[in-house]
């Protein structure tokens, strides 16, 4: 099995890599990354606490996706699996021809290459990480009425960033349909939270934030009234969602990726509270953002029944645990 991963060197692509070398240490794998957002510290020893002694073995290739000559790269290598992790993440992005430009035009080339003929008796697979931000803030009624957002509930991104998921959708929907054969599996990931997200700074989860914060002395602040819920899933279930829809037996299309719970930024700091000793209260403040979510849910239904995955990490347990490896983490590089 001949993988592909772009963005291998950020949060997700990393952790991917990390479980495919485990499972096929001999497979060839191949990253593709401008290290924008992401670190080669993902793929070296050090960035994990808990998977320790890991050596990356495969070759990285560093540049943007949209300057690169793709389709020369692909017919070099020849993967038989690309997951197509890399995009700006940086959601406060507002130069809207660059946003479009570097996550939407490479689509168009993997599309391309996933959906050509080839002597493969399998079909090529493409898999690709797409965002709960194309539901936006008010994901067709979803929201309001604080219920799992179903796969016909996007379209109303709030930002370009959702805007350029939302785009690739439309790409992705109009290359199945011109060929239903094709192995393309979307995935609209929720909020990933886990190891491996500390190069993203100001981008990285909540948890992550909140925790750090704490560990820095500092009470942890929350936007009023911390009641806001959002489905965030831990990374090896992401992992684990995003390798499934690379088997043969996935069913093509795009799907949400979460857990299918809320929970409210009050009860990430009570989960964090078990790993971390904080003598301070809550500070609230203010919501500064006119759109923000502030609510997520993903309705799993389409998902578990498309890929057979179902999400094994509760929420708050995992964070205790993230907490507790980021104490453990901090500790040492003290
Ligand atoms: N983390 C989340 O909560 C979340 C939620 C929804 C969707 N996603 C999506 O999942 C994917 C991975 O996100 P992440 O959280 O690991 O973020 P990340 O920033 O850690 O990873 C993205 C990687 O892509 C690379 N990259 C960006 N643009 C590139 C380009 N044009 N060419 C080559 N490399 C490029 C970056 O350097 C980085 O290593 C992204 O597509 C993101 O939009 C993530």
């Amino acid at each position: 099995m001949r993988t592909l991963i772009t963005g291998g060197a950020g949060f997700i692509g990393s952790n991917l890599v990390r479980a495919l070398q485990r499972d096929q240490p001999n497979a060839p794998l191949l990253v593709i990354d401008d290290f924008r957002s992401g670190s080669f510290a993902n793929l070296s020893t050090e960035a994990r606490s808990h998977t320790p002694g890991f050596t990356y073995r495969g070759d990285v290739i560093a540049g943007a996706l949209h300057s690169l000559d793709l389709p020369a790269v692909l017919e070099r290598f020849n993967p038989d699996v690309v997951y197509h992790l890399a995009s700006i993440t940086d959601t406060t992005v507002t130069d809207q021809t660059v946003m479009l430009r570097d996550n939407v035009d490479p689509f168009r080339q993997l599309l391309a290459w996933a959906t050509a003929p080839s002597a493969s008796p399998t079909p090529r697979r493409l898999v690709w990480a797409s965002s709960a931000a194309t539901y936006g803030t008010t994901a067709n009624g979803a929201t309001a009425a604080q219920r799992p957002f179903a796969l016909d509930d996007a379209g109303a991104p709030a930002n370009v960033y959702g805007f350029s998921k939302w785009v690739m959708e439309n790409l992705h929907r109009d290359a199945l349909a011109a060929c239903p054969q094709a192995h393309l599996v979307g995935l609209r990931y929720f909020n990933v939270f886990g190891p491996g997200e500390q190069h993203k700074g100001k981008m990285a989860s909540m948890i992550h934030q909140l925790a750090q914060a704490m560990l820095r002395g500092q009470a942890p602040r929350l936007f009023t009234p911390g009641t806001q819920a959002r489905d965030h899933i831990h990374v090896d279930d992401v992992v684990a969602c995003t390798r499934a829809a690379a088997q043969p037996s996935a069913t093509p299309g795009v799907y949400n990726v979460g857990t299918g719970r809320t929970t409210t930024f009050n009860q990430i700091i009570d989960a964090l509270r078990r790993a971390i000793d904080c003598a301070h209260d809550t500070q609230y403040i203010p919501n500064p953002h006119a759109f923000y979510q502030d609510y997520t849910c993903a309705d799993l239904s389409q998902t578990t029944a498309a890929l057979g995955w179902t999400p094994q990490h509760p929420t708050a347990d995992t964070i205790a645990t993230y907490a507790a490896q980021m104490r453990q983490q901090n500790a040492q590089v003290k």
